[in-house]
């Protein structure tokens, strides 16, 4: 397909973004069981429910837009998830893959508010004011998402460093 106009662009970046979603699915399955906390199992699994309903929305925009949306991948959302393939052949530690899986989760739901902020702002400049509720339906949960995992990755840490402290004591 030729992006020839800014609507075109909207089009190629809703399937791109329906690519995100998917590969982003994957990887809240693979992060469910790699964790051994059970709040950020528990965070993963609401996530992972609010991701399928966020491609049923993007198919009701593409529905309510009368398009179809394109075959295509998310490079970003790709390489996102060979950053955490990557992570875990370093043969990390369950605390270094704990952490690690909570920073790499954060890059993610801030890539994905970065795209949905631009597809919620080009359909208002494109006049498509059916499907903006639905792009920030998605949005918002991006954002809930983000603040929870930043919340548990500072728990975690803190959590780290309580214990890391208490084996510097019973060696000394
Ligand atoms: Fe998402
Ligand atoms: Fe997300």
């Amino acid at each position: 397909m030729s992006l020839a106009t800014p609507r075109d662009l909207f089009l190629h970046e809703l399937s791109d973004t329906i690519s995100a979603e998917h590969i982003v699915l994957t990887m809240l399955g693979e992060l469910q069981h790699e964790t051994s906390n059970a709040d950020v199992k528990a965070a993963l699994k609401h996530h992972e429910s609010e991701t399928k309903q966020q491609i049923k929305n993007l198919d009701k925009v593409f529905k309510q837009l009368g398009e179809k949306p394109e075959e295509t991948t998310c490079h970003a959302a790709e390489g996102l998830k060979e950053e955490h393939d990557a992570l875990k052949e370093e043969d990390p530690s369950p605390l270094v893959l704990e952490l690690g899986n909570l920073a790499g989760a954060a890059k993610t739901e801030h890539y994905e508010i970065a795209s949905y902020t631009a597809l919620v702002q080009m359909a208002k400049d494109l006049g498509e004011s059916d499907v903006v509720a639905l792009l920030k339906e998605n949005l918002d949960q991006e954002k809930e998402m983000a603040k929870t995992v930043e919340s548990l990755a500072k728990q975690v840490g803190k959590d780290a460093k309580a214990e890391m402290k208490e084996l510097e004591q019973a060696e000394s």
